[in-house]
């Protein structure tokens, strides 16, 4: 470790859902560049693999838990108990990335099953899991939980009703959550990320190109801005932030014209 900032969360005990690949991937190696235990989690067993061998090669510590958030309810809170397994003690770090992504369509062709899924990943398992990491937070006098929302989350978008409502949901619920818990030491946030280039979206970067451009920073994020703001509201650098939505989107969801 290097820089001043290293190692803002030493001992803590996180969980990244979706780190198996993209967003997740890069928060979850920038929470333990930044001292925490962390585990790795998502359906890609030989992807999540990957990323605890990339944090164990920098010195870090990681594990994998296997989990598919679109499973039972007691399916998904046993990746809880699995996580805390595996690290040694509770999870007192939450990050709620996973996400059921929704190809650009028309509402007119979104279908039931799809309208299950999105709500099922994208609200139902982070609400259980935030749900069942509680309880030994509030034991241990405290804890974080970092929702990603989008900016689909907070405007509206022709081809993305279902995720952006998944998305303003989840938004919801960090401002509800946060009101209920702040009180018993737990922050919840949310960080809200715009068009990102990852390794998983390859495909569409022109197309993210495209979409940020005209806007403030005119450009695409990178998982590793959106990953910077997660450590940051992780850290007790942000230990007065509660419900608080961080856009990490070079300004598209502030500027009417940059
Ligand atoms: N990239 C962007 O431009 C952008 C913009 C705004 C918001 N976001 C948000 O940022 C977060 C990360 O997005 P991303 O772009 O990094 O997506 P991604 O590369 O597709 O990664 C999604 C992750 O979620 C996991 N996942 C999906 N379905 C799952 C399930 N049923 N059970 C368990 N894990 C599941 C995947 O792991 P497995 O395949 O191993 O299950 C994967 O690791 C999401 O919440 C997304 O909504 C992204």
């Amino acid at each position: 470790m290097t820089n001043s900032t290293a190692h803002r969360l030493t001992g803590r005990r996180a969980l990244v859902t979706g780190s198996t690949s993209g967003i997740g991937k890069s928060i979850a190696i920038a929470l333990a560049h930044e001292g925490a235990d962390v585990v790795v989690s998502g359906r890609d067993e030989e992807a999540g693999g990957v990323v605890v061998e990339t944090i164990r090669a920098a010195g870090g510590t990681a594990y994998f838990v296997r989990a598919d958030l679109a499973d039972s309810g007691r399916a998904v809170t046993g990746l809880v108990q699995a996580a805390a397994d595996a690290l040694g003690g509770p999870v007192d770090l939450l990050v709620n990335n996973a996400a059921q992504l929704i190809p650009a369509q028309s509402m007119l062709d979104a279908t039931e099953d799809q309208i299950d899924r999105a709500l099922t990943v994208n609200v139902k398992a982070p609400f259980l899991l935030t749900a069942a990491v509680v309880p030994d937070m509030i034991a241990a006098g405290g804890g974080v939980v970092v929702n990603l929302g989008s900016i689909n989350g907070l405007a509206g978008m022709g081809v993305a009703a279902l995720y952006g409502a998944s998305k303003a949901a989840l938004h919801s619920l960090t401002k509800s959550f946060a009101a209920e818990l702040a009180g018993k030491g737990i922050r919840v946030n949310t960080v809200a990320p715009g068009p990102t280039l990852t390794d998983t979206n390859a495909p569409f970067h022109d197309h993210l190109r495209e979409l940020a451009a005209g806007h403030p920073d005119g450009r695409p994020g990178t998982a590793a801005e959106v990953a910077a703001a997660v450590v940051f509201l992780a850290s007790d650098d942000a230990s007065h932030i509660h419900g608080a939505t961080l856009s990490v989107d070079g300004g598209i969801t502030a500027v009417i014209a940059a």
